[in-house]
């Protein structure tokens, strides 16, 4: 496929809807609920369509829509390959549904010995840490107050169980803070240290460059994870890319068609790689996406696009700042603008952070997300609740009741957004803290969220399945 270029804000599906306001005026939707799933690049959704009609079974059919199809699952694999620069020879690529089924896969198929510790952060997704805690002693590298890695206390940990750490397990950069992390460096220590690191690149991959490098260089990332929902490709999968060495030890985590040379009533022969690790027929039309939104990402230049959201960032913390009674967590400083992703936690004083999203979506159009962003100890920490209060909360959160959970509001930010998004984010905001909304909101304690009295979405004049 060759791909027109690329206009970045020309290029997003749906970017031309807009979306009913509780009042029924209509207004261009304002996406800033990126870091959770990334709308389509129009590129894919071309891609997809063209696909289509050829999409067949893989590897196991004989007919021309098959050997087409198989040939674009392999070309999607190898594309992933080079969108983290991985030698292909040495290490594979597993496809799988999304980073988190990734690191699942990983925390079953690494071969942890007994005693094996892995050291992951507080910085974390919960998905890039209870894996770990089932397969091994975890051990959390601590955030500092403003909500940093503490690399001193990493450090620590590496000497402290020296010859015991199985693997290092950090995320790229935080889905709350956006803080990226120095991954690099880490993969020097870690090596150092005779162990590997992987990391959980969910968030990194569509705002600045993966580059696993070469394996032999000491600052080689030995495993990385992708998602495609994150990427501009909403289509189901994620990958799991790392040496094939490893992945050849032992029996996959998952069996079945696909994974094995024979099969005989009491024997097994594991396929090689990456069959052994994919069971089932694959999701190949995800894999495409995913491919095809690599391949722009790479067309238009991860450093075009760090550029572009730096300064988007940096323009975002400075007016976001002037709003009255807001605390915005983790950086803000727009100076440091480079040293995050495009993630903005913040809360406004005296209002719930569940009722100042659901304003931002029904009266500005602005979709968000609020809570704890699938990461609580984190959350908890950049908070400063202290363990009291988070107990009482979570004793209320688990007897049915989320209307006092604590948490943040998240704008974050793709590709694709623009100052103007910012703008009307901000005059929302001013208009908020100033008490000048419309609805009045009401509160469902189970599950925390407001929504505005009488008022219903009409979804059947946009979509609705029948
Ligand atoms: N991990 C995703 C997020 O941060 C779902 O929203």
């Amino acid at each position: 496929m060759t791909h027109t270029p690329i206009n970045l804000r020309e290029s997003i599906v749906g970017l031309d809807k807009s979306v009913p306001l509780m009042n029924g005026i209509l207004a261009p939707y304002v996406n800033l609920d990126n870091a959770a799933s990334t709308p389509s690049f129009k590129q894919v959704l071309a891609a997809i369509n063209q696909f289509m009609p050829y999409y067949s079974s893989v590897h196991r059919g004989t007919g021309f829509k098959s050997r087409l199809s198989t040939t674009a699952y392999d070309q999607a694999r190898e594309i992933i390959g080079k969108f983290v620069g991985a030698n292909l020879e040495t290490n594979t690529v597993i496809f799988g549904k999304n980073s988190t089924e990734a690191l699942n896969k990983l925390s079953f198929r690494f071969p942890f010995k007994e005693n094996d510790v892995v050291i992951t952060t507080q910085l974390e997704h919960h998905s890039n840490d209870l894996p770990w805690r089932a397969h091994a002693t975890s051990v959390h590298v601590r955030a500092l107050e403003n909500g940093r890695f503490d690399e001193d206390h990493f450090d620590q940990l590496l000497t402290e169980y020296a010859g015991r750490v199985g693997l290092v397990a950090v995320t790229g950069a935080s889905n709350v803070s956006g803080y990226i992390q120095p991954i690099h460096r880490l993969a020097r220590k870690a090596h150092a240290a005779g162990t590997m690191i992987l990391v959980d690149s969910a968030q990194l991959a569509p705002h600045r460059r993966v580059d696993i490098r070469p394996d032999d260089d000491p600052e080689h990332l030995d495993f990385v994870v992708l998602s495609a929902h994150k990427m501009y490709a909403p289509y189901g999968t994620g990958a799991l890319i790392g040496p094939k060495e490893i992945f050849m030890q032992g029996a996959p985590d998952y069996v079945g068609g696909g994974t094995v040379d024979v099969v005989t009533m009491d024997e097994v022969y594991w396929a090689g790689m990456p069959d052994r690790d994919e069971a089932g027929s694959p999701n190949v039309v995800g894999a495409v996406a995913m491919a095809v939104a690599a391949q722009v990402l790479m067309a238009v230049g991860m450093d075009h696009i760090a550029a572009h959201e730096e300064e988007l960032i940096a323009y975002a913390l400075e007016r976001m700042a002037a709003v009255p009674g807001i605390k915005i967590y983790g950086e803000t400083n727009p100076a440091n603008a480079n040293q995050k992703v495009g993630v903005i936690p913040f809360n406004l004083d005296g209002i719930s952070h569940f009722k100042l999203a659901a304003i931002l979506g029904y009266e500005g159009g602005i979709g968000v997300r609020s809570g704890c962003f699938c990461a609580h100890p984190y959350v908890v920490h950049l908070l400063q609740l202290d363990e009291g209060t988070a107990a009482t909360w979570r004793d209320q959160l688990l007897s049915g009741d989320k209307s006092e959970m604590p948490g943040m509001v998240r704008a974050s930010f793709g590709c694709y957004n623009n100052k103007e998004d910012v703008d009307k984010l901000v005059t929302m905001l001013h208009r908020i803290a100033a008490g000048e909304y419309e609805g009045n909101y009401v509160l469902d304690r189970a599950s925390g969220e407001y929504t505005p009295q009488g008022y219903e979405d009409a979804f059947s004049a946009y979509f609705l399945l029948e």
